[in-house]
C-alpha cells in the first residue's frame, strides 16, 4: 500500500515539472490538481477495498466472540454401569436401575413439590371440599380410594381399575404419575407423566402434606 502511494507521489512530482520552454509552475500546478485528484480516486478504491478488509476481519473476530463454543473437559457423556452384579450381565446392566422409591422420598422435598404442583393446579384443586376444575379435587388424596372425589365423573378407564389397583399408595401414585395413560389405559387425564423421578418424589412428598390420612413414606 505504501509502495502505491510513493509511486502516485512520484507520479505527481513528475507531472508538476514545467516540462515545455515557457510553461512556468502554474501549468504545471494544475496538472497537479488533476493528478491529485486521480490520487483521490484511488485512495477511495484503496480505502474501499481497506474498509472491508477490515469488515471482513472484524466480523470473523466477533463470530469467534459470540459463538465461541468451549471444548468439552470430558468428551461424550457417561452411560451409567450398574456396580457389581455380575448376574445382571453386561447388557441389562448398562442402563442403571431406577432409583428404588423409598430412597427417593427420604430426600423428597415438599416445598419444591409444591412448586411443581403448579402444572397439576391446572386442572386439581387441593383444598378440602373445593369443587370445580377439569380433574378431581385431590385434597387427601394419598390412601384414598381410587375415584372416589365427590360428585366428579370419572373415566371408564378409571372406574374399570379403581377396585384392581385399590388405594392410592405411594407406588401406584408414583406409576400413575410416572405415565398416566400406560398405568390407567384410557384414563381422561391429559397429561404426558414426570419423566424425573425426584421431581415425582416431591410431588408425592407435597400430596402426603394435603391429605390429613396419609400413612408414613415406605421405609423399604
Ligand atoms: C389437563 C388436566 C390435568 C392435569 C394437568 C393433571 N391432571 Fe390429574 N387428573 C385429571 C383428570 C381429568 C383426572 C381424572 C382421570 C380419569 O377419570 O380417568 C385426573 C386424575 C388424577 C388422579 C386420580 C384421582 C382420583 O380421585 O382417583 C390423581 C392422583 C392425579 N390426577 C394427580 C395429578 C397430578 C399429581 C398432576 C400433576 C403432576 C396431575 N394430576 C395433572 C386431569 C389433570
Amino acid at each position: 500500500m505504501a509502495g502505491m502511494k510513493a509511486l502516485v507521489f512520484a507520479q505527481i512530482s513528475l507531472q508538476a515539472r514545467p516540462t515545455r520552454v515557457g510553461e512556468g509552475w502554474t501549468c504545471g500546478f494544475q496538472r497537479v490538481i488533476s493528478a491529485m485528484m486521480d490520487s483521490f480516486e484511488f485512495n477511495k478504491i484503496a480505502g474501499a477495498l481497506l474498509f472491508s478488509v477490515l469488515v471482513v476481519l472484524g466480523l470473523r473476530s466477533l463470530g469467534e466472540t459470540v459463538f465461541h463454543v468451549d471444548a468439552p473437559e470430558k468428551p461424550g457423556f457417561m452411560v451409567e454401569i450398574g456396580a457389581g452384579d455380575s448376574s445382571a450381565g453386561a447388557a441389562s446392566s448398562v442402563a442403571a436401575a431406577a432409583t428404588p422409591l423409598p430412597v427417593l422420598l427420604a430426600s423428597a422435598d415438599a416445598a419444591k413439590g409444591k412448586k411443581a404442583f403448579k402444572k397439576c393446579a391446572a386442572c386439581h384443586k387441593v383444598d378440602a371440599g373445593a369443587s370445580g376444575g377439569v380433574g378431581p379435587n385431590l385434597h387427601g388424596i394419598v390412601g384414598k380410594a381410587m375415584g372416589a372425589a365427590d360428585g366428579f365423573a370419572y373415566s371408564k378407564g378409571l372406574k374399570e381399575v379403581a377396585g384392581a389397583k385399590g388405594p392410592w399408595s405411594y407406588e401406584a401414585l408414583d406409576s400413575f404419575l410416572t405415565k398416566p395413560k400406560v398405568y390407567i389405559p384410557g384414563t381422561k387425564m391429559s397429561f404426558a407423566g414426570l419423566k424425573k423421578e425426584a421431581d415425582r418424589a416431591n410431588i408425592l412428598a407435597y400430596l402426603k402434606e394435603i391429605s390429613p390420612e396419609a400413612p408414613a413414606f415406605p421405609t423399604e
